[in-house]
Order: C-alpha cells, then sequence, then structure tokens
C-alpha cells in the first residue's frame, strides 16, 4: 500500500486517500484539472461523467456541479437483495429504556458462549448513539482485544480511510462487531458463538435505528441476513434488514491482504454514502 503521513490540503489528502484506497484508476476517474475540492458558489464548476452515462442515478441533494468528490464516479444504487426482519423488532426486546450503556454492562459481565473465557475486555462497540451510519464487522482482534474499542488495529486504520472519504467519519458512525468477544487467534467465531452474541447486536440496531447498515465481510454478512453465501453474491445489492438498506462489502482485513479489492470496496462504500443521503 502506497502509504504516506497525513497531509492537511484538502485535495492533496483527497489523492492520497483515493490512492491508498484504490490506486490509480481512482485518482484518475476525472481529469486531476477537474477535481478540485476547494469550496465552489453553487451552480458553478465542472461535472466529471458518472461511471455509466446510461445508469439511472437518484435525485441527490447536490446541484449539478457541486458533487461531493466521493460521488464523481460513483456507481448508481443497485437494486433490492435480500429482505430480512430483525428477531429483535419480533421480540420486542429492544425498550424504550434500554440505552446502549445498559447493553455494553450486560456485554461485560457476559458468560454466553466460551469466547468470554479468553477475553481480555470485552468489545461492545462505539460511537455515535444517533449515527446515520453503523458498521457491523466480525469480532475483536488483538488489539481490540486489549483496548476494548472496535477497530484500532490496522484494519481499524484503512476502515478509519473509507469512512473519512465518504465524508462519514469515524465518530459520526457506530461500530459494532457480530461478537463482542475475541475469537482465539482470530478465528472467524463459531456458529454457536455468533448466535449466542447476536441478540446483543440486534438490540444495539433497534435502539440506534441507523439509516444506514454497512456489513463488512463475510461473517457480517451472514450474520445480518441468515444466509451462507459467498460475499461477492452479496455486494451491489441494497438488502434490507428490518427496513433499513444494508450494504454488504469486503472486510478490511481482507482488502489488506488483497488490495484488488479496495476498488470494489470503494464503490461499495459510496452506495452506502448514497443511501445515508437519501435517508437524511
Ligand atoms: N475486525 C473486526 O471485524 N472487528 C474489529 O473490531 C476489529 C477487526
Amino acid at each position: 500500500m502506497r502509504s504516506s503521513a497525513i497531509v492537511a490540503d484538502p485535495r492533496k489528502r483527497w489523492f492520497q486517500l483515493q490512492s491508498e484506497l484504490g490506486g490509480d484508476e481512482v485518482i484518475f476517474d476525472a481529469p486531476i484539472s477537474e477535481l478540485n475540492t476547494a469550496p465552489r458558489p453553487a451552480g458553478s464548476g465542472t461535472t466529471p461523467p458518472p461511471a455509466s452515462p446510461t445508469a439511472p442515478r437518484p435525485a441527490t441533494r447536490y446541484a449539478p456541479g457541486d458533487e461531493p468528490a466521493w460521488l464523481v464516479g460513483a456507481p448508481p444504487i443497485p437494486g433490492p437483495g435480500i429482505a430480512v426482519r430483525s428477531p429483535q423488532a419480533d421480540l420486542g426486546v429492544a425498550s424504550q429504556e434500554e440505552t446502549l450503556t445498559a447493553i455494553a454492562a450486560a456485554v461485560a459481565g457476559c458468560s454466553r458462549c466460551p469466547l468470554g473465557e479468553g477475553r481480555t475486555q470485552t468489545v461492545p462497540g462505539e460511537g455515535d448513539p444517533a449515527a446515520g451510519l453503523m458498521v457491523i464487522g466480525e469480532g475483536p482482534g488483538e488489539q481490540e482485544d486489549l483496548s476494548g474499542r472496535p477497530f484500532v488495529g490496522r484494519a481499524g486504520a484503512l476502515l478509519d480511510k473509507m469512512l473519512e472519504s465518504i465524508e462519514a467519519p469515524r465518530p459520526t458512525v457506530f461500530i459494532a462487531n457480530v461478537v463482542k468477544c475475541r475469537p482465539p487467534r482470530n478465528r472467524a467465531p463459531l456458529p454457536d458463538e455468533r448466535a449466542a452474541c447476536l441478540p446483543y447486536l440486534h438490540r444495539q440496531i433497534a435502539l440506534i435505528r441507523p439509516k444506514v447498515l454497512l456489513a463488512l465481510g463475510a461473517t457480517a454478512a451472514e450474520a445480518m441476513l441468515g444466509v451462507k453465501k459467498p460475499l461477492g453474491s452479496l455486494r451491489l445489492q441494497v438488502h434490507s434488514y428490518d427496513g433499513i438498506p444494508l450494504v454488504v462489502t469486503y472486510h478490511p482485513a481482507a482488502l489488506l491482504r488483497n488490495p484488488n479489492w479496495k476498488r470494489p470496496a470503494w464503490d461499495d462504500v459510496r452506495i452506502a454514502r448514497q443511501l445515508l443521503d437519501l435517508g437524511e
């Protein structure tokens, strides 16, 4: 990965993030001269061509020529995928009085599965309780287990960049995992472990009621949608979790291993970001 120190100039910062997220073809989606992120008067400026000039794009809040940089060349919002109902909605467990803090406290004392025996700290999740975007990962790794915070390792640094690039920086989102305790040697959580822990996630979603859910990787996608399918077959659809649009993309750890997936992941997060705009 080409990485360098964080730069202050917003235009340079944009190019740096694009470089780290997807390579030259992302940087050069439009001529550099047209990618001016400096503030422009409404209605002015140039409009770089969309990825497919024939693809329909829903109305956005942006005037032509004033689209944010992340929208330039973004794929249109795809059609519907799988629709699931939240078991929480059926059970009505998330009461008005329950809070995210109470859920975190319940997680801290949890012994519902063997993962609790090996944990240093539980990782209940964190972020804006009124977040429009909720990001769902697999489970804590070593750094997360030590700190009690989600996505603080290398994958987390990449996730932060992805979020920053779509102008949904980390403090504005809520990040949680399918399991709240670290699986040994970072293996994927087993079906029983997921099943034991998922009620916490369902309750978090029921309390936050985000506008958009972003599932990172196969574990999160399968847990949310209740299906076992290759990740690639779940991308490029807008699934529905209890009426909340849900987008599936690669896990940042997978992107670190396979940089070729950064470009499709960049498209996925831009789809999620467009849905966020539509929900506001
Ligand atoms: N990977 C995850 O899925 N979640 C984390 O919190 C960290 C790494």
